[in-house]
């Protein structure tokens, strides 16, 4: 038994290396939402191929004028692509996202850790798709969200902290309309108004069993690069990037245990590396899955689709 849940792992660590890549298509342009966000630099995203892979490894299309990825602040999923996952790891080519709009994605859950790549996040559209159900912490890496439009969906469940993060009373544009537990929005930033969407979704959209998912699972997956010491994905990366997600995963963890001063035997290290392992290992198989899912759900709207 134990043997075959390692012989998993293993192979699918093996599928994910072969799977684990896809090239997005940019028509880079100026474009201006609300107040806040201003002229900014915009991704458009044509033609995200249907994949099961959602790991972001190249990015092609010419930059305006004197423009490069640092620069692009707005990534925008065109109502043409239908998305089936939220592409990862796009902050290792962009890492300045004020703003993101998907306006056609066929997956019924956000398990929260979508967005958590884009600290400065301000804008979130995700809108005219079928989300069904939001994880609490959706916006727990990013609390200066001040627009906010979910609307169009059919959102049934909301995890009940999902707004905790946010500063109510800085939010503009709050809008959940044409959903099926709620059907509500503002739009001029009436603190009273959102607090009382916020209350009604509390009520009408209860989410229970909400599926818990461990900060460490959810981090960027940078770990994985390490376990498989794939030279293609460090190459297309931004040095800045690739060092920051590195200190934050595995390192953090080896530096705390020598500061605290305790001297640990042969065993004891190794048995929390294993531990450490394992925890990447669950990440993997946790993406894996969701791609089964996003796979399953494609072939029930496609059933000549499958591959
Ligand atoms: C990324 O795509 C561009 C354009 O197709 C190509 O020239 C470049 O070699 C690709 N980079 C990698 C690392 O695959
Ligand atoms: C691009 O940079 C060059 C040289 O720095 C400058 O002369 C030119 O005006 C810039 N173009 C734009 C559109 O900013
Ligand atoms: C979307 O698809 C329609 C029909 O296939 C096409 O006419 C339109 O140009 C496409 N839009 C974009 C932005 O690609
Ligand atoms: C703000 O919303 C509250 C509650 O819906 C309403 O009573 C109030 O009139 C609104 N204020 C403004 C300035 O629109
Ligand atoms: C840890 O082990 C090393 C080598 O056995 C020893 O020199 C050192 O004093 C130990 N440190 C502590 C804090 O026990």
């Amino acid at each position: 038994m134990k043997n075959s849940i390692w012989l998993l792992i293993f192979v699918n660590l093996l599928t994910f290396k072969t799977s684990s890549s896809f090239t997005i298509e940019c028509n880079y342009r100026v474009v201006d939402y609300i107040d806040t966000v201003r002229s900014v630099y915009e991704c458009g995203v044509k033609n995200v191929p249907i994949l099961s892979e959602n790991i972001v490894t190249n990015i092609t299309g010419n930059h305006l004028n004197n423009k490069t990825n640092i620069d692009v602040t707005s990534i925008r999923i065109e109502g043409n692509s239908t998305l089936s996952f939220v592409p990862r790891r796009f902050s290792n080519f962009f890492p300045h996202i004020r703003a993101y709009i998907i306006n056609s994605a066929t997956f019924d859950t956000l398990f929260g850790d979508e967005f958590d790549e884009f600290s400065e996040l301000e804008f979130l559209q995700f809108s005219s798709s079928k989300l069904a159900s939001i994880s609490s912490r959706l916006f727990e890496k990013t609390p200066n969200v001040i627009f906010l439009s979910l609307s169009w969906n059919q959102i049934l469940r909301v995890g009940s902290d999902l707004f905790t993060p946010l500063d109510v009373t800085k939010i503009k544009y709050f809008a959940f309309y044409g959903n099926r537990c709620i059907s509500k929005m503002e739009q001029k930033g009436n603190t009273t108004a959102i607090i009382e969407i916020i209350n009604e979704i509390r009520v009408k959209c209860p989410y229970v069993n909400e599926p818990v998912i461990t900060t460490t699972l959810t981090i960027p997956t940078i770990t994985t690069t390490n376990l498989l010491t794939t030279t293609e994905d460090t190459t297309n990366f931004p040095t800045i990037n690739t060092e920051q997600e590195t200190t934050t995963s595995k390192t953090t963890t080896i530096s705390q245990e020598t500061t605290t001063g305790q001297n640990l035997t042969c065993s004891e290290k190794n048995v929390k590396e294993l531990i450490c392992e394992i925890k990447d290992n669950l990440k993997i198989l946790y993406e894996e899955m969701q791609e089964i899912k996003n796979e399953i759900l494609r072939m029930s709207a496609n059933p000549c689709a499958c591959k």
